[in-house]
């Protein structure tokens, strides 16, 4: 195993741990540390791609029902070093109208002013696409400058024969985009798919380059 294989595998078989929940940005710990988001749709995956990336099924709470993230919540390795942190889902949720305001207002205010936030990786179910509201926020980052990369999600529910015009469609769709990394993952957690991939970007973030 290469020495950066090593550390990538180090980083994902240590217990992660949940560090805190933020209703809002001033909740949020010291900004000394690397963080990395996941954004996306209600209902995306969000959740169940952390667990995909730790390993530990059931650390972040997933559910059928969209809305089921309601804070920013903040996960790490027990060494530190990094911050993953699940975010709500914009979009269609289950919840009163001013609570989904709410939470709208917490994602945009920590995807435009967390400074040691390193990455967002915006989420997109690979049966649908990016959809308008992907658009606002990858708009936004866009703005900030902050850098993104698209995953798509649950493509174990494509036929084969349709994952890569999803993945064609979605490169086109960032094209022009200036904080997007051009490159599309697909991921699915239930099988595994895209998943160490994900684990290296991470660890190389992690590293500083
Ligand atoms: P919110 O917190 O409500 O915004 O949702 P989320 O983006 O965190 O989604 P979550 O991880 O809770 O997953 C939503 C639903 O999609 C759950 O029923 C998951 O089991 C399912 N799901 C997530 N990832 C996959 C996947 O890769 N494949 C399939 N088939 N289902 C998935
Ligand atoms: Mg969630």
């Amino acid at each position: 195993m290469t020495d950066f294989a090593e550390t990538t595998r180090l980083l994902f078989a240590r217990p992660w741990v949940f560090l805190k929940g933020c209703v809002r940005v001033s909740d949020l710990p010291a900004d000394d540390v690397i963080e990395i988001a996941l954004a996306g749709r209600s209902n995306v995956g969000k959740s169940s791609l952390i667990n995909a990336l730790v390993g530990q099924h059931g650390l972040a709470r997933t559910s059928n029902t969209p809305g089921r993230t309601q804070e920013l919540n903040l996960f790490a390795p027990e060494t530190g070093g990094i911050r993953l942190v699940d975010m709500p889902g914009y979009g269609f949720a289950k919840a009163p109208r001013p609570t989904v305001e709410k939470w709208t207002r917490l994602i945009h205010q920590f995807l435009r002013g967390r400074p040691n936030l390193r990455r967002v990786y915006v989420l997109v179910d690979a049966r649908h696409g990016p959809k308008a509201n992907d658009a606002t926020v990858m708009n936004e980052l866009d703005t900030a400058a902050v850098s993104y990369q698209v995953v798509l999600t649950k493509a174990d529910k494509l036929r084969e024969q349709d994952l890569a015009g999803v993945v064609k469609a979605t490169e086109q769709f960032i094209a022009k985009r200036p904080a997007a990394h051009p490159e599309i993952i697909l991921t699915s957690s239930e099988k595994g798919l895209g998943i160490d991939t994900l684990r290296a970007e991470i660890a190389r973030l992690r590293e500083g380059y």
